[in-house]
């Protein structure tokens, strides 16, 4: 079970990277929007050079044809490095770019899956990651649960190399459920992480400990 985080957000990035056991980075163009007119491949190489080598790197491509897509992924791999995952919509084009794109041993994480069809043509087309969009389901009346339950059942049947990189939430129990219904990585806005950590509850046990420590050896620390 890894934890990613979705943002291109670069003081966030540290902050994830710094503290949480997280295992990588995503992002697509409406979340580098929040970021505003980036230097792009700096920005990246910058993210890259913050969460290091051994955690991945999900970047996203623009086009919508296929020869589009091969061609910014190569820029991309040139411009940030190698071992960028190419995020590419899952749709007929994408599907045949991604079988491309696996036939050079190029990383890919098919994205903006909203169907079980999209999913298993995406693990077909040799896809190392597939990101069912959780909350866009929802909002939609499909059942995000049983899909991902669906994806995680064909990968262990039929021995898929894919893994299901769960992808959009607006709270962390979705989260929760999207890993309990088989998902092995999940990416998640830094936002929704964080305030699984801002429970009152926690803070004040917290804060009895430490007035309890207090009360009976008057320091503030075991080391005083
Ligand atoms: C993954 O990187 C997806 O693009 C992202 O999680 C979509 O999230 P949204 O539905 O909140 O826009």
């Amino acid at each position: 079970m890894k934890y990613l985080i979705d943002t291109a957000n670069l003081e966030m990035i540290e902050k994830c990277n710094d503290l949480l056991p997280i295992s990588g980075v995503t992002s697509n163009p409406s979340i580098i929007k929040k970021e505003g007119k980036i230097n792009f491949f700096p920005h990246f190489q910058k993210i890259r050079s913050i969460i290091g080598k051994d955690k991945t790197l999900h970047i996203q491509i623009l086009a919508e044809d296929s020869d589009g897509i091969l061609k910014e992924a190569h820029t991309i791999l040139d411009k940030v490095d190698k071992n960028v995952f190419i995020k590419i919509p899952t749709t007929p084009e994408g599907l045949k770019a991604i079988r491309l794109l696996k036939k050079e041993d190029v990383g890919v994480t098919a994205t903006a899956i909203y169907t079980k069809t999209q999913g298993l043509m995406a693990m077909e087309a040799g896809a190392d990651y597939i990101a069912p969009y959780f909350n866009r389901m929802e909002n939609l009346d499909i059942d995000a649960p049983d899909t991902i339950a669906v994806f995680a059942d064909m990968i262990a049947v039929y021995g898929y190399h894919t893994q299901i990189l769960a992808a959009s939430f607006k709270n962390i129990a979705q989260v929760n459920t999207a890993f309990k219904c088989g998902a092995q990585t999940a990416t998640v806005g830094p936002d929704i992480l964080l305030a699984a950590f801002a429970v009152p509850s926690i803070k004040k046990a917290v804060d009895d400990f430490a007035a309890d420590w207090k009360q009976i050896f008057g320091a503030a620390s075991i080391r005083d």
